[in-house]
């Protein structure tokens, strides 16, 4: 027996020595130490010793069981501080590989030039407002001067909800200008941006959403000068100093007089190019006095009060900021399109 546990000692440290994982250790734990181990196994068999040995015997499977326990947290030491070794190893982290590219997002030119515009009109004393899309046709037609009959009421231009035509995509701003009126104090100097609707093909210059910057001043005296010279202004700021603009008589129902506005042809600097279809100038805005009708539905009085308002196209004004030929491109959203502005 003597023997058999100094081999036992022997055997165990020799393979404790040389052990090399974690699961490799806990098996040689229980094959020595375990309950059905071999100490165990050789404490069992005492009981066949006689009497006077035992106490020797004993004293001697105690050693060896000390002996194997310190050399598995020997053991146990060794294999922690190699995992940890090897862990520290396979996470390494080297910080001279250069950093991966992250591409970041940019702003829409169309909204840089609104951003632009906005500020310019900001900086003038108007008050920015939003409204909805889904508009009353009392608000978008009949408030506006544009009654009953008027072709833009039409089921072929306009996007309607109900049978009764009441409710609909607003297909202009301007029900902005009846909103603002109903709703503030006299004067009023606002703007208002935002999505308009009209059952249109898509081409290089129409779309059945585009945007839309309404705007709009109500107070005593202001007259037709005052537009000119504010949108001669905004033009100048937004395109550069001696931008030249032409205003030409037209018709809209809740102005008169009313106008259009152009711009000079950014192309070809007014001498005709395909992208100004030969006449030198692309039209910016539809404008006018606010038709005395129009402030007497709002309960404005005429007489006191006058006012003009206007209608920017957005994307025809951000075509002309970054010189776009085609308005496609504002929409199609590609980002190599984009990546320049
Ligand atoms: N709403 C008009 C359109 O969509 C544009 C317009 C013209 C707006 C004259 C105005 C205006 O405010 O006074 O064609």
């Amino acid at each position: 027996m003597r023997e058999k546990l100094a081999r036992l000692r022997e055997e165990a440290l020799a393979r404790l020595g040389a052990v090399s994982g974690q699961a490799e250790l806990e098996e040689l734990r229980v094959k020595y130490l375990g309950k059905k181990g071999e100490i165990t196994a050789i404490l069992r068999e005492m009981g066949r010793l006689p009497a006077e040995e035992r106490p020797a015997m004993g004293q001697l499977a105690n050693d060896v069981r000390a002996a194997i326990e310190s050399g598995i947290a020997a053991a146990k030491t060794k294999v922690e501080a190699a995992a940890l070794e090897a862990r520290l190893k396979s996470e390494a982290l080297d910080v001279t590989v250069p950093g991966r590219e992250v591409t970041v997002g940019k702003r829409h030119p169309m909204y840089v030039a609104l951003d632009e515009m906005k500020e310019i009109f900001i900086g003038m004393g108007f008050t920015v407002l939003d409204g909805p899309e889904v508009e009353l046709a009392e608000l978008n037609f009949d408030r506006l001067n544009a009654e009953e009959g008027h072709p833009s009421r039409d089921w072929s231009d306009t996007f309607y909800f109900d049978r009764d035509s009441r409710v609909m995509l607003r297909s202009q701003t301007s029900p902005m200008q009846v909103r603002a009126m109903d709703s503030m104090e006299l004067p009023i100097r606002i703007i208002a941006p935002g999505r308009v609707y009209r059952k249109d093909e898509v081409d290089a210059t129409h779309s059945p959403m585009f945007h839309q910057v309404e705007g709009m001043v109500i107070d005593k005296g202001v007259t037709m000068a005052d537009l000119k010279g504010t949108l001669n202004t905004v033009v100048e700021k937004l395109y550069g100093a001696g931008t030249k603009t032409r205003f030409r008589p037209h018709h809209f129902p809740f102005t008169e007089p009313s106008c259009e506005v152009d711009v000079q042809c950014h192309k070809c600097g007014g001498a005709g190019c395909p992208t100004c279809k030969g006449e030198g100038w692309i039209e910016l805005l539809g404008a006018g006095m606010i038709h005395p009708h129009v402030l007497e539905m709002a309960g404005i009085d005429p007489e006191v009060w006058s006012g003009w308002a206007f209608g920017f196209g957005l994307e025809r004004t951000a075509m002309r900021r970054f010189m776009i030929d085609d308005l496609r491109l504002i929409f199609e959203n590609d980002v190599r399109f984009l990546r320049q502005f």
